[in-house]
C-alpha cells in the first residue's frame, strides 16, 4: 500500500521537489563556521525545497514550519523533524558511555523509549542517534556518546537503543526513527583529534567497527548517518565501497542515509572532489539520500541530471526511501499527529521518567577503588565536607542534551542533604572552578575539610570538555583540581573522589592517594540523588567499565582486545629488554575493560565445560558458579571472553562473547552458563570471509577482562 502511494506521489513530483525532499535545513536561518549559511526554512518549506528540519526543539516552531509545508507547498508533503536525542529529551539520562557501564540492556532500551516518548510529543520524528562508534582513544571527545571499546557489547547496546527509540512500530506516536551514526570508523581518528584521518585495514573495519552497525540494522534502524572521516583515502560521504557495497548491499540497509553536517561540502575540502558539483555527484553515487544542512544537492543536482552525469532514477530511489518513512510515521495523512502539547505537559520530566533516570544513573556508576571508607555510614552523625567544582554544580547532564530543565538537575549537595538526618553536618566548598582558581577557594576548602570526618572531593571535566570537537591531549584532571586534591589529601582525612567526566582519565595519583574513587560520568537529571544512593549504600554499585583507563596518556589508544605481539611482555619475562613494552609505564591499563568493584565480594568457581571438542554444528556449554561472599546483596556482571589461539591472521588476546548480570544475596550462589557456537568464533579472516577456523580456543569467565578463570576447547 505504501509503495503504491509513494509511486503515485513520485510521479507527480518535479526534479526540484524531489531534491527538496533530499535536503535538510536548520529550524532557524543559521550559520556554521564561515562556509554554511542556510536559507530561511519558511521560504524553503513553502517552495517544497526542503524535506526535513534539524533542531526544532520548540513545539511551536515545529507546528509553524509543518503548517507552511502542508499549506503552502505545491504537493503539501509534510516535513520530518530531526534532532540529536542522544540521552534524553527533557528528562536527561546518563551519557551513553555511562549507561553502557550498566551493562543493563533493558534499562538502556527503556531510557531510549522514554526519550522517544518525550521527543515525539514535541513533534520530533527522526533522531540523530544512537551513536554506535567503537571508541578506543579517550583523547577523542566523542567517546562520551558511545558504548566504549568493545564490538560485542557495542552491538548489543546498539540493538537495545534502536528497539528503544523505534519500539515495535514507527506509526506509534511514542516512537522516533533511529539513526545509526557515524558510518564508519569515526572512532579511529588518528591521535584522538576529532574529524582527523582514519587509516585502518578492512579487517579492522569489519571485525571491530562494523558489528554495532550490523546489529542496529538487523534491529531495524530506519536511518544511518555517515562519518566525517576518510576510509581508504575516500571521505565516508563519497565512499561508494562503504555506503553502497558494504552498507546497502552487504548489510542490506534500505533506510535513509543522511550526510553528517557539512560532510558533502567537506568532500571538496578533503581534496576528493574538484568542486561542489563533483562532491554532490559522488555523494549521490554513494547512495546518500539526505543532505544535512548544506545545499549542494539543491544547487548542483538539477544541472548534473540535465547533463546526464546523474541519472534521475538515482534520486527517485532516494526520494522513495524518504517518502516511505513519511508514510510509515503516519504524517502523510496526519501531518500534526506528533505535535501534542498536552502530552508534553504530561510526560516531560514526569516522576516516572525521573525515577527511571535515577535507576539507570545508579547502575551506571563504577566504583574504581574502595579501601572500606564506602559506604559512608550516615547513622554515625559524621561531618562530611564536599569540596570541589562539582560539589554543588548542575553541570551533570553532559554534552548533547537540550533539556529546558537543566536548572532542575539534582546536585551532589542536594543528593547528600536529601539523605542525611539533621545530626549530620554537610560543609560545602567549591575550592576552585573546573579549570581556574577562585579567590580564597583553597583556604575555604581546606578549612572545611579540616573540620570534617569524611571529605568528598567532587572533581571532573565540564560538559564542554567532551563531545563533538572536544578532544584533549591531556586526559588528566585540570591542574588546579589536582593541586586542590593534593592539599586536601595532606590533611589525612578519609577522602572519596567523586568524578564527573566524559572520558577515561589518568588517575594513578588518585589511586595511590585517596581512599575511594567513584566514576559517575555525567549522570543526568537525577545525578546528585543517584550518587548519594551509592555513597550511603542505599544502592550497591555494580557498574563495569566499557573503556580501559590508562596509567599514562602515552599508552593510548589502549583497549583490552588487542593483538599479541611477537615479543609479548609476561609476568615472568619483565627483566628482558627486547620486548614490546615501555621503559616508564606498564602495558596494562590502570583499570581494565569490564572492571568495577562492589560493596560485596564475589567468588568464581573453576569453569566447567560440557565437552572439550566441538564440531561446527555443536554447542559448547561453559559454566561457573558465582557466590556472593560479602555481607550485602549486589549485582554482578559475569563476563565471557574467548581467545582464538591461532588463525589465518592474528587474533585478539581476548574477545567478549557474552555476559549475564545476576543478583545475589549474601551467601547466595548461582550457576551461570554460556553456550558457545561456531557463530561466536567467526571473524573476517585471511580468505576475506567470516569463518570460524578449526583450532584451539581459550575460554575465560570472570568479573572483568583481567580477573578471569580459564579453560580450553577445540573446534574440529
Ligand atoms: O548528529 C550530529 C552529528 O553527530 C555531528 N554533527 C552534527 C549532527 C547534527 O546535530
Amino acid at each position: 500500500e505504501i509503495r503504491n502511494a509513494v509511486d503515485e506521489l513520485l510521479s507527480q513530483m518535479t526534479v526540484t521537489e524531489k531534491i527538496g525532499q533530499m535536503s535538510q535545513c536548520t529550524a532557524s536561518a543559521f550559520s556554521f563556521g564561515e562556509d554554511i549559511i542556510t536559507a530561511p526554512p519558511e521560504e524553503l518549506a513553502a517552495a517544497g525545497k526542503v524535506g526535513s528540519i534539524l533542531g526544532a526543539f520548540d513545539i511551536d516552531r515545529v507546528f509553524e514550519l509543518q503548517k507552511i509545508a502542508v499549506e503552502e507547498s505545491r504537493l503539501k508533503i509534510p516535513l520530518l523533524f530531526n534532532a540529536d536525542i542522544i540521552h534524553g529529551h527533557e528528562t536527561i539520562f546518563p551519557v551513553p558511555l555511562a549507561w553502557s557501564c550498566s551493562w543493563d540492556l533493558e534499562g538502556i532500551q527503556r531510557a531510549c523509549a522514554i526519550a522517544a516518548k518525550e521527543a515525539s510529543a514535541s513533534g520530533i520524528t527522526y533522531n540523530h542517534g544512537p551513536m554506535v562508534d567503537i571508541t578506543r582513544d579517550p583523547r577523542w571527545g566523542r567517546v562520551v556518546e558511545g558504548a566504549g571499546e568493545d564490538p560485542y557489547l557495542g552491538a548489543r547496546i546498539a540493538e537495545a537503543q534502536v528497539q528503544g527509540f523505534q519500539g515495535d512500530s514507527l506509526f506509534s506516536q511514542e516512537t522516533i526513527i533511529a539513526c545509526l551514526k557515524h558510518f564508519v570508523a569515526y572512532g579511529a581518528a588518528e591521535s584522538g583529534r576529532d574529524y582527523n584521518t582514519v587509516d585502518i585495514s578492512e579487517r579492522t573495519l569489519r571485525n571491530v567497527y562494523l558489528p554495532p552497525f550490523q546489529a542496529g540494522i538487523e534491529a531495524g534502524a530506519g536511518s544511518v548517518m555517515n562519518a566525517f572521516n576518510i576510509y581508504d583515502g575516500i571521505p565516508a560521504a563519497a565512499n561508494r565501497f562503504l555506503l553502497k557495497d558494504v552498507l546497502r548491499d552487504e548489510l542490506g540497509f534500505d533506510g535513509m542515509l543522511i550526510s553528517d553536517y557539512g560532510s558533502i561540502n567537506e568532500i571538496v575540502i578533503h581534496g576528493a572532489a574538484k568542486d561542489e558539483a563533483e562532491a554532490a555527484k559522488k555523494a549521490i553515487d554513494a547512495t546518500m539520500d539526505i543532505e544535512m544542512v548544506t545545499s549542494l544537492y539543491r544547487e548542483h543536482l538539477p544541472a548534473l541530471i540535465e547533463a546526464g552525469f546523474v541519472n534521475e532514477a538515482q534520486i527517485d530511489l532516494a526520494v522513495r526511501r524518504i517518502l516511505t518513512f513519511k508514510y510509515k510515521l503516519g504524517i502523510m495523512d496526519d501531518p500534526f499527529r506528533y505535535i501534542r502539547p498536552e502530552i508534553e505537559q504530561e510526560v516531560h520530566f514526569c516522576d516516572e521518567h525521573l525515577e527511571a533516570s535515577r535507576e539507570l544513573a545508579r547502575k551506571s556508576i563504577v566504583l574504581l577503588k574502595n579501601d572500606g571508607v564506602l559506604p559512608i555510614n550516615s547513622a554515625e552523625g559524621q561531618t562530611i565536607a564536599i569540596v570541589g567544582p562539582f560539589a554543588n554544580s548542575r553541570d551533570l547532564l553532559g554534552p548533547w542534551q537540550f533539556s529546558k530543565r537543566g536548572d532542575k538537575t539534582a546536585t551532589l549537595l542536594e543528593g547528600l542533604t536529601g539523605k542525611l538526618a539533621a545530626r549530620n553536618q554537610v560543609l560545602l566548598a567549591e575550592g576552585c572552578q573546573v579549570e581556574h582558581e577562585i579567590e580564597c577557594g583553597f583556604d575555604d576548602a581546606l578549612e572545611k575539610a579540616r573540620r570534617a570526618d569524611v571529605v568528598i572531593l567532587a572533581l571532573g571535566e565540564s560538559s564542554q570538555m567532551s563531545g563533538e570537537a572536544a578532544s584533549r591531549v591531556d586526559i588528566s584532571l585540570p591542574a588546579v583540581q589536582i593541586e586542590l586534591a593534593e592539599e586536601v589529601v595532606k590533611l589525612g582525612k578519609p577522602t572519596v573522589l567523586v568524578l564527573t567526566n566524559g572520558r577515561p582519565l589518568v588517575l594513578e595519583w588518585f589511586e595511590e592517594n585517596v581512599n575511594a574513587i567513584l566514576e559517575t560520568w555525567f549522570l543526568g537529571s537525577q545525578a546528585g540523588h543517584a550518587i548519594a544512593d551509592v555513597l550511603f549504600g542505599d544502592y550497591n554499585p555494580a557498574g563495569k567499565l566499557t573503556m580501559s583507563f590508562p596509567y599514562h596518556q602515552g599508552q593510548v589508544p589502549i583497549y583490552y582486545n588487542h593483538f599479541n605481539t611477537g615479543r609479548p611482555l609476561t609476568r615472568d619475562n619483565q627483566h628482558l629488554k627486547f620486548l614490546s613494552k615501555y621503559l616508564d609505564a606498564p602495558n596494562e591499563p590502570l583499570y581494565p575493560f569490564g572492571y568495577g568493584l562492589s560493596y560485596t565480594t564475589y567468588d568464581y568457581s573453576d569453569i566447567q565445560l560440557d565437552k572439550h571438542k566441538i564440531t561446527q554444528s555443536e554447542t559448547l556449554c561453559a559454566k561457573v558458579t558465582v557466590t556472593n561472599t560479602g555481607v550485602c546483596a549486589g549485582e554482578e556482571v559475569v563476563q565471557l571472553y574467548i581467545q582464538d589461539l591461532y588463525g589465518s591472521v592474528v587474533r585478539p588476546v581476548k574477545e567478549l562473547k557474552g555476559f549475564k548480570k545476576i543478583h545475589l544475596n549474601p551467601g547466595e550462589s548461582r550457576e551461570v552458563t554460556f553456550c558457545i557456537t561456531e557463530q561466536d568464533l567467526r571473524y573476517f579472516n585471511a580468505d576475506r570471509t567470516y569463518t570460524a577456523e578449526p583450532g584451539a580456543f581459550k575460554v575465560y569467565i570472570g568479573s572483568s577482562s583481567k580477573h578471569v578463570q580459564e579453560s580450553e576447547f577445540e573446534l574440529v
